[in-house]
């Protein structure tokens, strides 16, 4: 069946894998991808399939009113994949605003301007809302997130990414709109702004420069390879029922410090270092404020329902991500280059 679908955020980490995946898995479908290309957007990330005749590019902003009525008007868009944000917590922690617009605002008036196109013409059509296990606050030793659990967000980007939650399932419960949500735990793989935990830590091994690590170590999350995310995100897409949430993990909990030896010990191996050497580079530092202690998804809902499960295990998805840092040089010296250099200065200063 033929459909056109509006992707935002589609030049970012998760953006660009669920974009290369729906522009070759649906030939039929034309896939329009509207992103800000903020410092995490790179058209780089698509450079493969941006030739591709179902593909079409458009630099924009989501609060940009104007802008978004006049893309529903020309492309008659079937569905939305909502994942333009700001992503990284620290940043939200120095610039909580720019979350509250892009997170809070931004989903509103996409929500808005889809609900303004569509009007009372809503068969075949689904808003899906693209969110996090951050929304659901902190675990304890035991426990997992359940779709069930009630919102308890810590930082500003949790909080804004709860607030947009709410938003969507207003739509759905006032106007009927037809909205889906998936809440993820934390992806890794390529393409990942070297802000967050793993790419940092593979780009400052390679450079031989110190591995920042926050607090005590011991905080753990649950994380997911990113192109299994892609993978859950058609299937939700697909399958996924009119109003539900579905809850998206990969049963892989690792307390930050394990993770990071691991990755130390993989790396020094690729790198032909002597067993030990990255370690070396470990320092504790300052602990985030507001830092969550753990997170864990239960994801039996999707499993049960929609028949999804991660397809790799973490140390195979880990290692394939580091090869695919350690190949992509010149991408990571481009995103590294300027504006980083700055952010990172004032960040771990
Ligand atoms: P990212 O920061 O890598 O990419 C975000 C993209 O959105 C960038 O291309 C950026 O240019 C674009 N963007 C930002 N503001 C915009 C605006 N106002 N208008 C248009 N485009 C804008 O983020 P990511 O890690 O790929 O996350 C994508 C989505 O998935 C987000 O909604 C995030 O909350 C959610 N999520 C991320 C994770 C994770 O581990 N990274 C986990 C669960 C959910
Ligand atoms: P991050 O990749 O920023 O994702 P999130 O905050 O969304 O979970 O961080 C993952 C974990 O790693 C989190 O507990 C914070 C920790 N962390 C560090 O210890 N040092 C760092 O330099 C960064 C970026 C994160």
């Amino acid at each position: 069946m033929k459909k056109t679908l509006l992707v935002t955020g589609g030049a970012g980490f998760i953006g660009s894998h669920v974009v290369r995946l729906f522009v070759q898995k649906y030939p039929n479908y034309h896939i329009v991808n509207l992103d800000k290309l903020t410092y995490a957007g790179n058209l780089e990330n698509l450079r493969d399939i941006e030739q591709s005749t179902n593909y079409t590019f458009v630099k924009g902003d989501i609060i940009d009113d104007q802008l978004l009525a006049s893309i529903f008007e020309q492309y008659k868009f079937d569905g939305v994949i909502h994942l333009a944000a700001e992503s990284h917590v620290d940043r939200s922690i120095t610039n909580p605003l720019a979350f509250i617009e892009t997170n809070i605002l931004g989903t509103a008036k996409l929500l808005h301007a889809a609900r303004k196109a569509w009007g009372q013409d809503l068969e075949g059509k689904l808003f899906y809302h693209i969110s996090t296990d951050e929304v659901y606050g902190t675990l304890g030793e035991t426990g997992l997130f359940e779709e069930t659990t009630a919102y308890d967000p810590r930082s500003p980007y949790s909080a804004s990414k709860a607030s947009s939650d709410h938003l969507v399932r207003a739509y759905y419960h006032t106007y009927h709109f037809p909205v889906v949500i998936s809440n993820c735990s934390n992806n890794y793989g390529a393409n990942q702004f070297p802000e967050k935990l793993i790419p940092l830590c593979i780009h400052n091994i390679k450079n031989n420069k110190e591995l920042p690590i926050y607090g005590d170590g011991k905080y753990t999350r649950d994380w997911l390879w990113v192109n299994d995310h892609a993978s859950a995100i058609d299937c939700v897409f697909h399958k996924g029922v009119t109003g539900e949430t579905y809850n998206i993990g990969g049963h892989n909990e690792w307390k930050n410090i394990d993770l990071v030896r691991l990755l130390c010990d993989i790396m020094d191996e690729k790198l032909g270092q002597t067993k030990g050497s990255a370690q070396e580079l470990i320092r504790f530092i300052k602990d985030r404020p507001g830092h969550d202690r753990r997170y864990a998804i239960d994801a039996s809902k999707i499993a049960k329902e929609l028949g999804w499960k991660p397809s790799i295990q973490f140390e195979e998805g880990l290692a394939n991500t580091i090869d695919w840092y350690l190949e992509n040089e010149e991408w990571l010296a481009s995103v590294t280059s300027g504006d980083y250099q700055k952010y990172y200065q004032k960040q771990y200063k």
